[in-house]
């Protein structure tokens, strides 16, 4: 008796000894539910090897690929990204109330739609499904998770058109949902975020039509709408008192009159190559202090203004115009 208390005791003074000394104050005890639901995700994803530490037999805080809440124990983020995954992303996902970071990153294999059980998760604010080759539409009950302040989409097969409900979140820092396959218009309600006003990436898709006027009333400050099928008029996105950074329209059919744009003194990075714009670059752009610049394959004419940056760009920012001269472009 007395030598197995002593063997007890010397076994958790070893123990003890060889924790990491955050563990002292601290001793993390994974949540059961949280556990149980989490060893469903594994097996639903058929046991994959990159969440061999998923072991049913130890703390569920200490798993890869997932992150404790240090109060509650609670499980607040999974992130799983990288591994030999196949197969959808399994509903239980939607099982784990306190999720406040939910990340499916660079998974090829990762296929189906993305599962309503999400919808669920009202803590969530960051969401990152990426890289994947998830497909269907893009949900409109996002619009439930009132938290969400990061919502990415990016590089997966996404086809629809894109909701006009997500214009309801008012936390939002940015949305990506550029590089998937999604069609239709930009939705005039982009133009009534209330609250924050998000970064928005919807390149590499093929939204086609004009953008609504309502997106000249918000101050952006990333737009990227580059490689669509978008046309007409956009020239009213810019403005004096905006304070826009970067802005991507290239590669589509935008057709407008630069000569009267007023730029704001904020930008840093303006793209429009490959569209229909024309009229002549407003001298304006001299007094804007931009890193980078591109003008070329449009319908511009008249000499490139002196002063400021713009002579400092390459020509290629400048080339295949209709009649845009001077320097780096030969004389007028
Ligand atoms: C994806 O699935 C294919 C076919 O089963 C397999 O050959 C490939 O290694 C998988 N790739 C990854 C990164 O999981
Ligand atoms: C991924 O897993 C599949 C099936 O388990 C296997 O055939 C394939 O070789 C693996 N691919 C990689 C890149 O590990
Ligand atoms: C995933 O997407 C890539 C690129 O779009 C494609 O080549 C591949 O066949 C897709 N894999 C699956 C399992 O659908
Ligand atoms: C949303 O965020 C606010 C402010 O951070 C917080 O007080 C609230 O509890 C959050 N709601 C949910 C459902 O997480
Ligand atoms: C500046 O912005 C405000 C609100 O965003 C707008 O009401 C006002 O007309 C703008 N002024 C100019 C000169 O564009
Ligand atoms: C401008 O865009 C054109 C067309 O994509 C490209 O060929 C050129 O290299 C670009 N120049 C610069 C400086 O970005």
């Amino acid at each position: 008796m007395k030598m197995t208390l002593f063997s007890v005791l010397s076994l958790s003074l070893l123990v003890f000894v060889s924790l990491p000394s955050p563990s002292l104050s601290e001793p993390e005890i994974c949540n059961s539910e949280d556990k149980k639901v989490l060893l469903k995700i594994k097996a639903a994803l058929n046991n994959p090897y990159l969440l061999a530490s998923w072991n049913p037999e130890t703390n569920c805080c200490d798993w890869y690929l997932v992150k404790c809440d240090e109060i509650t124990s609670r499980i607040i983020s999974l992130n799983i990204f990288g591994g030999n995954i196949s197969g959808r992303i399994p509903p239980a996902v939607g099982d784990l109330p306190y999720l406040q970071t939910l990340i499916f990153r660079k998974l090829t294999n990762l296929t189906g739609s993305i599962p309503s059980a999400i919808s669920k998760l009202k803590h969530l604010k960051w969401i990152r499904l990426s890289w994947t080759n998830l497909s269907g539409p893009v949900p409109s009950f996002f619009t439930e998770l009132k938290n969400l302040t990061y919502l990415d989409l990016s590089f997966n097969d996404l086809t629809g058109s894109i909701p006009p409900e997500l214009a309801q979140l008012t936390n939002l820092a940015a949305i990506h949902l550029d590089r998937n396959k999604l069609t239709g218009t930009i939705p005039e309600s982009f133009g009534k975020f209330t609250g924050s006003v998000p970064d928005l990436y919807l390149s590499h898709n093929q939204l086609t039509g004009p953008v609504p006027k309502s997106l000249g009333n918000l101050d952006f400050t990333r737009l990227d709408l580059s490689r669509n099928q978008l046309s007409g008029d956009l020239s009213f996105i810019f403005g004096s008192n905006k304070t826009m950074q970067v802005v991507d329209f290239s590669r589509n059919m935008f057709e407008f009159d630069l000569s009267n744009v007023v730029f704001p003194a904020s930008l840093i990075w303006l793209d429009l190559n490959h569209n229909k714009v024309f009229g002549s670059l407003p001298a304006g752009l001299t007094a804007v202090d931009l890193q980078f610049f591109n003008v070329s394959y449009n319908r511009l004419c008249g000499p490139i203004p002196t002063g400021g940056k713009l002579r400092s760009f390459d020509l290629t920012s400048y080339f295949h115009n209709r009649c845009l001269c001077g320097a780096p472009l030969p004389a007028c």
